[in-house]
């Protein structure tokens, strides 16, 4: 499964950068807004730092602007994947970009009725937003579920199962077990995946008996 982190904060993508563990970086509006950046130079400096596909979205909501900021993202690196809501004109678009080869991010997706949509118009991922359906009372993993079982029945679907709106670990856990590609993942969300008491509890007990030891490795 790759992991992407979905966030804009430079910070927090250097130091995951550094684990090895970042296979690309997603960023919408929101998270772009809360870095109180300018878009252009933040993506820029995430690709920088990031060889994966780093998703920049487009703000337009109309199809020729959606193509004409597309232009401007996708000018500032090759690793730049345009993110564009499923609506009609972002699916009409997501087949424009990809047919000339960019990588493109569907958004907002809350049904498999759209999943399949732009997996057809050309999606390189599909972004289901689990923790916003939890929110409102449904199971954002059984989207999940349903979207990778239809994706799988169509060998010639090469649209990438992106989990999104990930709030905790077992949501990231339940998308291994059914088998999506991708998670983005909140930096926060990340690190509480290293932990666990028994490690805490375990690696003070060695430290402590090696202290009785007296030793020093080297
Ligand atoms: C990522 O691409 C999405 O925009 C993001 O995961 C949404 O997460 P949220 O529901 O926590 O805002």
């Amino acid at each position: 499964m790759k992991f992407f982190v979905d966030t804009a904060e430079i910070a927090d993508i250097r130091d995951l950068a550094a684990t090895g563990l970042l296979d690309g970086v997603t960023t919408n509006p929101s998270l772009i807004a809360k870095s109180g950046r300018n878009i252009l130079d933040v993506i820029a400096e995430i690709c920088a730092i990031v060889p994966g596909p780093v998703s920049a979205e487009v703000a337009a909501t109309e199809y020729a602007a959606m193509l004409k900021e597309a232009a401007v993202l996708k000018a500032i690196a090759p690793n730049v994947t345009i993110k564009v809501p499923l609506t009609p004109d972002g699916l009409k678009a997501c087949y424009a970009l990809s047919q000339e080869g960019t990588m493109v991010n569907v958004t907002l997706c809350f049904s498999s009725a759209q999943a399949l949509l732009a997996a057809k118009a050309g999606a390189s991922f599909i972004s289901p937003f689990v923790g916003r359906l939890d929110d409102i009372g449904q199971n954002g993993m059984d989207l999940i579920a349903d979207i990778v079982q239809i994706y799988n029945n169509y060998p010639a679907i090469r649209t990438e199962v992106l989990v999104a709106s990930i709030r905790n670990p077992i949501h990231l856990i339940e998308a291994a077990k059914i088998g999506a590609d991708v998670a983005t993942i909140p930096p926060s969300v990340i690190r509480q995946l290293y932990n666990h008491p028994l490690t805490s509890s375990g690696l003070a007990a060695f430290l402590a008996d090696w202290a009785k030891t007296g030793q020093t490795i080297g």
